[in-house]
């Protein structure tokens, strides 16, 4: 099989292990003479999948008894729509960072007032802004932790008056977070813990049944409370090699020995992006993202940034183009992202910066 060095932002680079896995069992699931994807989602088997997958996210994310974790469809997006439908009762801030950020706080907008507490628009969301304070007259204050398309993240899990509500998509389970200082904690799976189709939410119990509007049942977060997550058909096959990418993860040490890794990783890039001639990077230093890193030809060198997206792609880079709102090239370093494709991408770039000498 042709080897590539898989940089897309998500989906993205999965554990070899999870896909293997997933490949049997698409040809027969746990001895049942059954693919994972024909059989009953009230089946025995499949209720030890749901239950052992559950499991692993307590355990890796050391998420506190009040707490349930939920998988839902829909995705990130539909999560920027369930967290006002749930709380959301007059006012509700938001932490501008990016577009992400902004989307989640267009639908909150929709249902009750939204202040932005603070915002990075000013400098293309390259840094996270600094100095502003929680409100405490709000209902839930909501961080995008880590800006996928920019390349920043927020690393302290800060301590709030209100419920903390964060979109982990792109950060989730590659370093420790302290789960209790959070209301709800979200995101879609598709970069670090399997594939499109399910997201996530860890959501604190006491805080729901609070809001005065009906929610619809399927925007309802105590409706997949009380449904396990199975109220109706879930994205059985993205919940299976969840499962499997959680047990990849969970052998390898967990989070925090995943999130060493990660470090060492992005450290790597960003030292080469420092050091060679003909990049920048895009983001502050202080708020540089462990998951994507993000960077630019140096001044003058622009015009060879399609020469370099060419001669990457050629040296089995895939997917460093960046995000078209931005343009330049973004490295995503999830956590399947192996360190040999992170060196691939450092000695091309010092190729490339030879070859212009
Ligand atoms: C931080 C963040 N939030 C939300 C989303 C949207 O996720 P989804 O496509 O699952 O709706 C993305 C997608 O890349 C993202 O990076």
């Amino acid at each position: 099989m042709k080897k590539a060095y898989n940089f897309n932002a998500g989906p993205c680079v999965l554990p070899k292990v999870a896909i293997d896995a997933a490949i049997e069992a698409l040809k027969d699931f746990m001895g049942t003479g059954m693919s994972v994807i024909e059989v009953s989602h009230r089946s025995k088997e499949w209720g030890v999948v749901m239950d052992e997958c559950r499991a692993l996210w307590r355990e890796l994310l050391h998420i506190p008894e009040d707490y349930e974790v939920l998988f839902m469809a829909g995705g990130a997006s539909t999560q920027f729509l369930c967290v006002p439908m749930n709380l959301l009762e007059k006012k509700a801030a938001y932490l501008e960072t990016g577009v992400w950020a902004k989307k989640a706080c267009k639908e909150a907008s929709a249902l009750g007032e939204t202040v932005v507490v603070a915002s990075s628009a000013d400098k293309t969301f390259s840094y996270i802004p600094k100095g502003w304070t929680i409100p405490a007259d709000v209902d839930y204050f909501h961080i995008t932790t880590n800006n996928t398309i920019y390349g920043t993240e927020i690393r302290e899990d800060f301590d709030s008056p209100v419920p903390l509500i964060a979109d982990m998509s792109s950060d989730i389970m590659s370093r420790p977070v302290d789960v209790s200082k959070y209301g709800i904690i979200y995101g879609g799976a598709q970069k670090n813990v399997g594939p499109a189709g399910v997201a996530f939410a860890i959501v604190r119990k006491d805080i729901l049944g609070k809001v005065s509007r009906h929610i619809p049942t399927m925007l309802n977060y105590q409706t997949h409370i009380d449904g396990g997550s199975m109220f109706n058909t879930p994205p059985v096959f993205s919940i299976f090699v969840m499962n499997e990418t959680l047990k990849w993860l969970k052998g390898l040490g967990g989070v925090e020995a995943i999130n060493k890794i990660n470090v060492k990783k992005a450290g790597m890039l960003y030292d080469e992006i420092d050091r060679n001639s003909m990049f920048i990077g895009t983001a502050a230093k202080e708020d540089r993202s462990i998951m994507n890193v993000c960077f630019v030809m140096a001044p003058g060198k622009e015009a060879l940034q399609d020469e370099f997206l060419e001669f990457a792609k050629a040296r089995g880079m895939v997917g460093i183009k960046g995000h078209r709102s931005v343009g330049g090239f973004r490295a995503s370093l999830y956590n399947a992202c192996p360190v040999e494709a992170v060196e691939a991408l450092i000695a091309c770039m010092q190729e490339f910066e030879q070859l212009h000498k």
